[in-house]
């Protein structure tokens, strides 16, 4: 039986009409509007591009969308500047940082000036360490997105071979780090990895954020299992996951689509984490 195309288009505007209902809440208790500040440096188009979807999305839920387009020769020093301003604007309640930055600028020292309360994207290595503690802090947005997933679908975790395919700060560490909090069997695979398709082969939910179309082909994939495919490369014009989706299609028990996968997961799981943000020091 072929398998169940995940609607995650259908679960992300669910949660996002449960979340417009408690930010009109918000504004009405706090006098003003949940407000989001992201900020971009340079001209880059796929990032241009995710930052005005990110608007987007915000101001359809009800939130301010504050985004400061930075020239690509900002000096870093400039971009400190902005974010302690942020950091201490109480009308601001979440700070958001597109990356990548231009190479002058340095991300690990950007990513520990966002103030923890206000990291709505797991920068700063306080939040980053809480994650990998299992304690309570503001989650990455993608992979939030990929648990919530999982766990809209009622898919099994505990004790589960689940392999992580790629292991980026923002989304594969994290979500191996997500998955092993619910009692996954975990295992992280990248460039380096020697045994792709044998670790595939034996693992009952295969996530893969990598950006490399048909990366994980058929023969890879165990009958029954869950695919979550986090990949996004445009080619020709149409943006592709990491998966061989026609063919995985066939195996898999359910999978994720790209487009219209977990990329509407990671923009509705931003706003919840700009409410969160806001309601933690209430
Ligand atoms: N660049 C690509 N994806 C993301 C993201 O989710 N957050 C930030 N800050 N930058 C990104």
């Amino acid at each position: 039986m072929p398998a169940k195309v995940i609607d995650c288009k259908a679960i992300a505007k669910e949660i996002r009409e449960s979340l417009k209902m408690k930010i009109r809440e918000f504004e009405h208790r706090r006098g003003m509007k949940l407000c989001l500040a992201t900020i971009i440096v340079g001209g880059d188009p796929a990032s241009v591009s995710y930052v005005r979807n990110k608007e987007k999305v915000c101001i359809e839920a009800g939130l301010k969308s504050l985004t400061y387009e930075l020239p690509e020769e900002t000096k870093e020093e400039e971009l400190i500047e902005l974010i302690k301003s942020l950091n201490v604007n109480p009308e601001v309640h979440g700070i958001l940082v597109q990356v990548p930055l231009p190479k002058h600028i340095d991300e690990d020292h950007i990513a520990n000036m966002i103030a923890v309360h206000k990291d709505v994207d797991c920068f700063n290595p306080i939040n980053a360490g809480k994650l990998y503690r299992g304690e309570k802090c503001l989650i990455p947005c993608t992979p939030k997105g990929i648990v919530r997933i999982l766990k809209e679908v009622n898919a099994e975790l505990t004790g589960k071979n689940v392999a992580v395919i790629g292991r980026s700060n923002i989304v594969g560490k994290p979500a191996a780090a997500l998955l092993l909090n619910e009692n996954a069997t975990v295992t992280i695979c990248h460039s380096k990895t020697k045994n792709l398709k044998a670790i595939l082969l034996s693992s009952d939910i295969i996530v893969s954020a990598v950006g490399r179309p048909k990366l994980v082909t058929k023969d890879m994939i165990k009958e029954g299992a869950i695919i979550i495919d986090a990949g996004t490369t445009m080619v020709d014009g149409r943006l592709v996951g990491d998966v061989d989706f026609e063919a995985a299609i066939e195996l898999a028990s359910m999978i994720t689509p790209v487009p219209g996968g977990v990329g509407s997961m990671t923009t509705t799981m931003l706003i919840e984490n700009v409410l969160e943000a806001a309601y933690i020091y209430e």
